[in-house]
């Protein structure tokens, strides 16, 4: 199984780009679902047909499905928002701005990517396509769980039986209700399905692609998200550079643009060493309907097989030496000055502008000290070596 998921800035062609590679996968042979996470229903647009909340069927091999995310969102959060909901009530906040307290930012986006486990432990597609959401913000949420590992595993039981024994007691005094049960389960049940979703995301399976057209400022987003993305532990890809003005002959104006974009396109080869970097023309009207997705896809993967798996080693690596290990992580685009790094217990916590990772250091590492650290070919480098010696 092989999921793709297409993320860039607004507008560039996430989802003519994805709903393409999808309907040019089912033609292969490939049982092929699309889905998309974002409520604007462009999957229906792109493939100029409905599709609904369940798997539609578009042509042979081809389904796609619009992930209704608010309903995801309240069989996901709904105990544990009744809770926060009494909780307010008790402290006098207006029921309307209680209810605007409990949803969080960006939360249903990530909520809706919990649809992909089913489907990927249903066995009955080779290939996931995910159409997501503008930035990267989606993707640097999943690593939630991750952040909240060491509270998940080691505060929450132990609160959940202090609570358990004091809630009569509690509830009396303090005024304000104890968490029920319910209210733990529905927040181990999240956690463990917003891990898994992740663990599917940066395995070897899966791999990001990043959408982007020839202009600066979306270049500059572009490389922004590689960065974002490494850093959690998604593998990128490639690069799919989309709406590329044909360079015959024109007036001024067109080859103005002709020869900015390629300026662009250089940069974008340079700023993505390694990585494939397909290209998509601007059409002459708009690519709608499995015929034209299919054209567009063919074109942009060219010879290339849009499924193949990635044969880099993912952004994290370990590698044992004689006194410790050296820990790799792929971050592209930064210096030694942009990375701080810290310690906070077993983790290892990575810093890169207003983006943190705590990375869990596996067991045999967490007593070790950091003794050096570089940033070397877009890649932090970390030297790790036994405190004791
Ligand atoms: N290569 C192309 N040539 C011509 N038109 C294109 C091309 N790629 C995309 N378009 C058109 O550009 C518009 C935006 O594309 P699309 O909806 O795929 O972008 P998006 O990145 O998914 O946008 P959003 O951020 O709103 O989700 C659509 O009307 C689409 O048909
Ligand atoms: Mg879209």
């Amino acid at each position: 199984m092989r999921i793709l998921l297409f993320t860039g800035k607004g507008g560039v062609g996430k989802s003519t780009v994805a709903a393409g590679t999808a309907a040019l996968a089912a033609a292969g042979g490939h049982r092929t679902l699309v889905l998309s996470t974002d409520a604007a229903h462009s999957l229906a647009d792109a493939f100029a047909t409905p599709v609904g909340a369940e798997p539609t069927r578009i042509a042979e091999g081809l389904y796609a499905q619009q992930v209704d995310a608010q309903l995801r969102f309240e069989q996901s959060w709904a105990d544990i928002q009744r809770y926060l909901l009494r909780v307010l009530e008790v402290a006098g906040v207006d029921p309307v701005a209680a209810a605007e307290l409990t949803v969080i930012p960006g939360a249903e986006e990530v909520l809706a990517l919990l649809e992909l486990r089913l489907h990927a432990v249903s066995d009955e597609w080779d290939v996931i396509v995910v159409d997501c959401a503008p930035t990267a913000e989606t993707l640097r949420l999943l690593a939630l769980p991750e952040a909240l590992g060491w509270y998940m595993q080691r505060v929450l039981p132990v609160e959940r039986r202090v609570v358990k024994a004091l809630r009569p007691v509690l509830s009396r005094a303090a005024g304000v209700p104890m968490p029920e049960d319910t209210v733990f389960d529905a927040v181990e049940r999240l956690y463990a399905e917003l891990e898994e979703v992740r663990a599917l995301l940066s395995g070897p399976e899966a791999s990001v692609r990043l959408v982007m057209t020839p202009e600066s400022v979306v270049l500059a987003e572009a490389r922004r998200s590689y960065t974002t993305l490494s850093l959690f532990g998604y593998r990128v890809d490639g690069v799919v550079a989309n709406r590329i003005f044909p360079g015959a002959d024109g007036d001024d104006w067109r080859s103005g643009w002709v020869a900015a974009q390629d300026v662009v396109l250089a940069e974008a080869a340079a700023s993505f060493p390694g990585l494939r970097l397909w290209r998509s023309v601007y059409r002459a009207a708009e690519p709608v309907g499995v015929e034209a997705l299919i054209d567009l896809a063919r074109e942009v993967y060219d010879d290339t097989d849009p499924l193949a798996t990635p044969t880099q080693d993912g952004p994290f690596r370990i590698v044992r030496t004689s006194r410790g290990a050296v820990l790799s992580l792929r971050l592209p685009g930064v210096t030694r000055a942009d990375v701080d790094l810290g310690r906070n217990g077993d983790e290892l916590v990575v810093t890169v502008g207003s983006y943190r990772r705590l990375l869990t250091l596996p067991a045999g590492l967490t007593r070790h000290r950091v003794t050096g650290a570089r940033v070397q070919d877009g890649e932090l480098q970390v030297r790790m070596e036994d405190g004791t010696s």
